[in-house]
């Protein structure tokens, strides 16, 4: 395709369960890249090959600073906010950064590690007791990854029926994608986190919200908490949606539940390839060139904008043989669930553990667990957000 072609509406809508759009894989054999346009914003150049893609997120040759405004071609209403830590360009982006990273790392996290196996244990609890079915996404999934959240920010525990409550709405309006449901829970959000940050400048605690406010950080009370509405907004829904995809595509996948549960020690190597294969959602940033630059064959002049499809990018034969075999032997994985270049995701450890903790426990626990309704009946969200909405179970 050449750049005077009309470009192609986008998101594609034929993903259906675990099947990606083929029109993903028919681009990715062809040269160059493809001119989209999405429901908002301006047009923008689709990446869809696994090279394209990590070498567009990995180049200093874009800015995502330049793709915050009411112009960012994206998928979803909201533009992005200039200023957060998801639209600024190094070096502004760099002390935010370093900021959280010793929170976040694999050794720190660990100590995280009997909190949320304590928590898994006890929302597997309560599934039991209250006997099957059940809807993993309402009981196991959701709770876990809001409460590791409240956690690690540092919620009291008097307040975590409202946090529950508001990232509910929140989650509710993503799923509808209202802008102004969006904006409404959002607001109420970011009301509760500034109370908290200037509760915590009066009485710290050993949470990351104390952390951040530490002077050697040099972060305002509201830059902090922008931070902290950003840390809950990836943490909570992405990574429950995760969850309750990799328990969809096991059950749906003759024998592999089963696997996982006589061999928990390939948990953590199966987590990699779920994330893998689950990440379907075409919920992405642009990149805009900030100089004249080539990718994947393609002049991408200064001023235009990427999107870079992860979907595709981990669906992508030249990067993974048989891509669309969901393959728990497959190792390394070297996928972009959570992104590359400057805006890695800062809680991939977080969310590894903490999916290999759910994930692990799930099926000791529950290994007849298979789902309460044909897979054909489980609804999935928009393209943006690709994951099951409720995902009925018995056992
Ligand atoms: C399986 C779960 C998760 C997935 C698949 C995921 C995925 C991603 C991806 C793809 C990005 C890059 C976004 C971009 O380039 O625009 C990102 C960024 C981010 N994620 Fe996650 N995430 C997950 C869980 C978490 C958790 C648990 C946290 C917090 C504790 C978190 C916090 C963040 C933050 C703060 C950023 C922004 C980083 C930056 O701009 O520098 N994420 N995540």
């Amino acid at each position: 395709m050449t750049d005077t072609d009309e470009p192609l509406a986008y998101p594609f809508d034929g993903t259906s369960g675990l099947a990606l759009d083929p029109r993903y894989r028919e681009l990715r054999s062809k040269p160059g890249l493809v001119r989209v346009q999405p429901p908002y914003g301006s047009w923008a150049w689709l990446a869809t090959r696994h090279e394209d893609v990590t070498a567009v997120l990995e180049s200093r040759a874009f800015s995502r600073a330049r793709a915050a405004g009411p112009d960012e071609p994206r998928v979803t209403a909201a533009p992005l906010v200039a200023g957060s830590l998801l639209s600024l360009d190094p070096p502004e982006h760099t002390p935010l950064r370093r900021a959280m990273s010793g929170w976040f790392s694999h050794k720190r996290v660990q100590v995280l590690r009997p909190g949320i196996t304590e928590t898994v244990d006890s929302l597997l609890d309560a599934m039991a007791a209250q006997g099957p079915p059940s809807d993993l996404m309402a009981d196991l999934a959701r709770p876990l990854s809001l409460s590791v959240i409240c956690d690690v920010l540092g919620v009291p525990e008097t307040d975590r029926p409202r946090f529950h409550e508001w990232g509910g709405t929140r989650r509710e309006a993503m799923w509808t994608l209202s802008p102004a449901g969006l904006a409404a829970a959002g607001q109420r959000l970011q009301e509760y986190l500034t109370e908290l940050v200037a509760l915590r400048r009066s009485a710290p605690g050993e949470d990351l919200i104390s952390g951040l406010l530490h002077p050697q950080h040099r972060l305002t009370e509201r830059e902090v908490a922008t931070l902290a509405g950003v840390i809950l907004a990836g943490g909570y829904e992405i990574t429950a949606n995760r969850l309750g995809s990799f328990v969809y595509a096991l059950l749906t996948h003759p024998g592999l539940y089963r696997r996982l549960h006589e061999e928990p020690a390939i948990v953590p190597r199966a987590v990699e390839e779920l994330l893998r294969y689950t990440t379907l959602g075409a919920r992405v940033r642009a990149e805009v060139a900030i100089e004249d630059v080539e990718v994947g064959g393609t002049l991408v002049r200064a001023g235009e904008a990427v999107l870079p499809a992860r979907c595709s990018a981990n669906r992508d034969e030249s990067a993974f043989a048989a891509p669309d075999r969901l393959d728990l032997d497959r190792t390394p994985v070297d996928h972009v669930a959570f992104g590359r270049g400057v805006h890695y995701c800062t809680g991939a450890a977080l969310s590894r553990l903490e999916l290999q903790i759910g994930l692990g426990a799930l099926v000791q626990r529950f290994p007849s667990l298979r789902l309460a309704v044909p897979a054909g009946e489980i609804g999935w969200g928009s393209a943006a957000l690709w994951a099951p909405e409720a995902l009925p179970v018995t056992w």
